[in-house]
């Protein structure tokens, strides 16, 4: 088999070297050189501010990596933020997005030092106002955070996606239920930005723009009849990652021609972008054993130590990782290889990672790579189900591969 373009031939040694039975229930290495070169590219520009989405890979190492790249930290939850604050960084460079936020977790932020928000309800934005009021030492003494209204917008075309597309979510308000508030209303809260994104793993340049295009009058529009001053447009995520090998590769360089024309229309003085997957996902790989390998109808079947109970990802998007053996001298064959369907161990038919073309005379015990694991791999899983084993992860540095998370056997969470 060819060597893929996901796969690193630089790490291949480590891997195969690498034996040790506490992970042949499978584990994660990142490779955190190739990630640091790869973010200073993406900072090669002065037309957007960088966030790192971290639900895409909350690893303290991968978060120690963004730090040093000049990514500051976009957070979802309580426990992300206590991560990100466990690395050193100071809460200031810290966004709140999320639809569930209480007012008591609003609190905690703001008592936190966080002072940047993107509210998603009516409720929000008055719990936010209200809970800096109570915090300020005197109402003259107000620390105001800078606050970003997150807007839903609806497309005549329709088009579902897992970030909801067309369809309705509860990630942030439709412009009919934002435009009936008034900036001047809320005296604690700079209210200077919108944020929307309703599109993920997009693969086309095109497209992107396209879509970034369209949102840009109607959000100016809110804007004007809250009596905002647009001074940031937050655009989220959404940049894919060509998992199905489709030769569809978005292209930063554009990216970045792109937003500098959506900067100019929206006339923002800040745009920002939260970057999870189109970060992280290539620096992570998931290596996994193959515990029994049979026929069934016709059909040649593997099955792994692990499957969806570590990397959940396939069985929600239809999207599997792409994979390769893990064989020392694996030569350029192509003929010698067929198409395998790989599950994993849980009692679901769900438990599926892909059909792939492998090599054919791949052996039980031998092991798999899987790859664009970076990003929505260890923590996007669903690890207790049948009391299996929480998978490690390793960071390879410097030629070396470091463990920074031992697996853990089921006796760990049980109780
Ligand atoms: C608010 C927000 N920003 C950014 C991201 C990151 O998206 P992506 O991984 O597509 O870059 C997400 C992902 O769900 C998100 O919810």
């Amino acid at each position: 088999m060819t060597t893929p373009t996901w796969f690193d031939p630089r790490i291949e040694n480590a891997l195969i070297e690498h034996v040790s039975p506490e992970d042949e229930q499978g584990y994660f290495v990142y490779q955190l050189d190739a990630l640091k070169a790869y973010l200073a590219t993406l900072q090669q520009q002065d037309v957007i501010k960088l966030w790192f989405a971290v639900k895409a890979n909350p690893l303290s190492k991968v978060i120690q990596t963004l730090d040093h790249a000049g990514f500051d930290f976009d957070v979802a939850s309580a426990g992300e933020l206590t991560q990100v604050l466990a690395q050193g960084v100071d809460p200031g460079r810290v966004l709140n997005t999320g639809p569930a936020k209480s007012k008591p977790q609003l609190a905690a932020f703001v008592k936190k030092g966080v002072n940047t928000f993107v509210v998603e309800s009516l409720n929000q934005l008055n719990w936010l106002n209200e809970v800096v009021l109570e915090q300020a030492i005197s109402v003259d003494k107000v620390v105001k955070p800078k606050v970003l209204l997150r807007v839903q917008l609806q497309w005549p075309e329709g088009e579902k996606n897992p970030l909801g597309g067309n369809s309705l979510t509860p990630f942030g308000l439709s412009v009919s239920e934002w435009q009936n508030i008034h900036v001047d209303s809320y005296p604690a809260l700079n209210l200077c930005g919108l944020h929307i994104f309703q599109w993920g793993n997009m693969l086309s340049n095109e497209k992107m723009f396209s879509l970034w295009s369209q949102m840009v009058p109607p959000l100016s529009d809110l804007a004007d009849r809250i009596g905002m001053t647009l001074e940031v447009l937050d655009l989220g995520g959404g940049l894919g990652i060509d998992y199905l090998a489709q030769g569809q590769m978005l292209s930063w360089s554009q990216v970045i021609e792109d937003l500098a024309v959506i900067k100019e229309k929206a006339g923002v003085k800040e745009l920002w972008l939260e970057l999870g997957r189109f970060a992280v996902a290539e620096c992570g790989y998931y290596v996994v054993p193959v515990v029994d390998r049979k026929m069934n109808y016709g059909q040649e079947q593997l099955v792994l130590a692990a499957g969806i109970n570590h990397l959940l990802r396939p069985a929600i998007t239809d999207q599997p990782f792409p994979v390769k053996l893990l064989r020392a001298g694996q030569t350029d064959d192509v003929t010698s290889t067929q198409a395998f369907d790989l599950h994993g161990p849980l009692c679901t038919s769900m438990d599926t990672l892909g059909h792939f073309d492998l090599p054919n005379d791949i052996a039980v015990g031998e092991k798999l790579v899987f790859g664009y694991c970076g990003a929505y791999g260890f923590t996007e899983s669903m690890p207790f189900f049948l009391c299996h084993e929480l998978a490690a992860e390793y960071v390879y540095q410097d030629d070396q591969l470091t463990q920074v998370r031992a697996a853990k056997p089921a006796s760990s969470y049980l109780a």
